[in-house]
């Protein structure tokens, strides 16, 4: 169920965190996380947040990345992903102050943000553990159906499925922006283990093509299965079609 999904990727996230040191004063490099916008990771971020509060699990020494912006939105818009992220978990723990790295969806070149980001994600060593969630049409990221195997960070354009999908955090579908930056699928595979989130019934065609469907560019989630640790973690509604 969620919440058994939710303590689970929140332990993922603490066996990375405690691996690498962070915590401790003397040794590791502390926690590279990739964190993942939408409703799906959301119970996972509150048990964060609540081991924080009640058990001491510290991010001071942990950096972050999220996966994909906006294009068009100022970065402190209520609904860019920078912001969204902040709200939602980073701004209720103790990351460090800069640690936790956003696209900026008002860059004056967003091509040239794209390889910054890319390079950005390099010089901190990689990320370790990536949450992901999925779209109802299988993409990661904002990488939608089509989109190729071996992309890194760039612009993309939303499918009108997906402006849909997101129209609910907007006055209205019109408002939802056509064109993003997100993690390319090559981008999110080179973090070092995956955890793919999906819940609730809209996610089960997904989540089976995903998981049991060939690899190919109409599913991108399909592109995990490339991936050496990629943990997939369902409700039993999710995991319906399985
Ligand atoms: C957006 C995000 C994705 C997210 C997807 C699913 O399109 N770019 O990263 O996985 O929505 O959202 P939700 O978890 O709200 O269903």
């Amino acid at each position: 169920d969620t919440d058994a999904v939710a303590r689970t990727a929140a332990d993922v996230v603490q066996g990375c965190i405690e691996r690498t040191g962070a915590g401790r004063a003397d040794d590791g490099p502390g926690a590279v996380l990739g964190l993942a916008t939408g409703s799906t990771p959301l119970g996972a971020y509150r048990e964060l947040i609540r081991r924080h509060r009640q058990e001491g699990l510290s991010f001071a020494r942990a950096q972050a990345f999220t996966l994909d912006e906006y294009l068009g939105l100022p970065p402190d818009h209520p609904e860019s992903y920078r912001s969204v992220i902040r709200r939602e978990f980073t701004d209720s723990v103790d990351f460090p102050d800069g640690a936790v790295h956003s696209l900026d969806g008002h860059a004056p070149d967003p091509v040239a943000e794209a390889a910054r980001y890319d390079a950005a994600i390099a010089d901190a060593g990689g990320i370790d553990v990536q949450i992901l969630g999925i779209g109802t049409d299988g993409h990661i990221g904002f990488n939608e159906p089509m989109s190729s195997l071996a992309s890194r960070t760039r612009i993309k354009t939303l499918t009108e499925q997906t402006r849909r999908d997101n129209a609910r955090f907007f006055p209205s579908e019109e408002d939802v922006p056509h064109h993003v930056l997100t993690q390319g699928l090559a981008t999110i595979r080179d973090a070092r283990h995956l955890l793919l989130i999906g819940l609730g019934e809209a996610k089960a065609e997904a989540i089976a093509a995903a998981v049991e469907g060939p690899l190919a560019a109409a599913c991108p989630a399909s592109s995990l299965q490339l991936h050496p640790h990629t943990t997939v973690l369902v409700d039993e509604a999710a995991a319906s079609r399985l």
